[in-house]
């Protein structure tokens, strides 16, 4: 049989840059092979998770999230559920970690999609430099980890050739693993999750880019250095602004982050799964 693709999707939340990265080059990969163009959908933007994006028959979606805490991102897991209608296309979701653990959230977002109408014909697990240190899967995603993307979809791009697709799914009772609970430098609990980032007045210029950047509009249009709305520790203010003006001092946080500089630099794997 033919190939049965007629378009291609990468559609990404991506605060700091991984997961867009990631998605452009397997999508462009996956696109040159069967010789169509790549459609980009950013669902980094609040407004953008807000509405509704339909696909359909002939359509292959490379889905993509970060890992947070071995998981979808929880603010993020619900947008995605309703805001991606498959009506029977063919998605690929992918998970993009930080070079400690992806935990179960290729599953997490595999029964997303399955719940969504879309028919899951693989997934993976892809290493990207930590949101909150460079020191963490440093340089992440690489020369050879483009090379494992290349040979991934080429075994996808084998298997679309055949006749029945029938994709394996995941059970109507899935339930996703616990949350990974953080740690500080002394292994002990690490509670962050009230802590927003500070602004350096010294050194903003009122330019309003962490305003626009935060996926969850939680930055006051008034006052940039204002936080009224729901922090979920992303690091996209700290990372676009051009001052260096934004950070965290949260103690409980600033250990979680040594802790995993400590104990996670040695290179971590992609994970590749076909479910067909
Ligand atoms: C709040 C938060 C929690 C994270 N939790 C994990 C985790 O459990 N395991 C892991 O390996 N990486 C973790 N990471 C790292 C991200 O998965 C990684 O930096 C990813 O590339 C972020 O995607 P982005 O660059 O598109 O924003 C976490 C990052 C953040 C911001």
């Amino acid at each position: 049989m033919k190939n049965p693709i007629e378009r291609i999707f990468a559609v990404y939340f991506s605060p700091t840059g991984g997961c867009k990265k990631i998605s452009q080059k397997i999508g462009f990969t996956a696109a040159e092979m069967m010789g169509l163009d790549l459609e980009e959908m950013d669902l980094t933007n609040l407004a953008s998770r807000k509405s509704l994006h339909e696909f359909s028959k002939g359509d292959l979606v490379f889905v993509v999230s970060p890992v947070y805490a071995s998981r979808i991102p929880n603010k993020i897991v619900g947008d995605l559920a309703v805001c991606l209608k498959g009506q029977g296309s063919y998605a690929v979701p992918l998970v993009v970690y930080g070079n400690r653990s992806p935990g179960d959230a290729l599953n997490e977002l595999r029964s997303v999609c399955q719940g969504a109408g879309f028919s899951v014909l693989a997934g993976g697990c892809l290493v990207a430099r930590h949101a909150f240190s460079d020191d963490i899967g440093r340089a992440r995603p690489d020369t050879a980890d483009f090379e494992e993307y290349r040979s991934f979809v080429a075994d996808l791009g084998e298997k679309l050739k055949e006749d029945d697709l029938e994709p394996i799914t995941l059970p109507d009772d899935y339930e996703p693993e616990p949350y990974y609970k953080p740690l500080k430098e002394d292994m002990t609990p690490a509670k962050f999750l009230k802590a927003k980032p500070k602004t350096d007045e010294s050194k903003c210029d009122q330019c309003g880019i962490c305003y626009r950047v935060c996926p969850m509009d939680s930055i006051s249009r008034e006052n940039y250095s204002d936080v009224p709305g729901i922090c979920i520790k992303c690091q996209a203010c700290i990372r676009k602004c051009p001052q260096g003006a934004k950070y965290f001092d949260d103690e409980d946080f600033l250990s979680h982050v040594a802790m995993v500089r400590n104990n996670f630099t040695r290179r971590a794997d992609n994970i590749f799964q076909l479910y067909i």
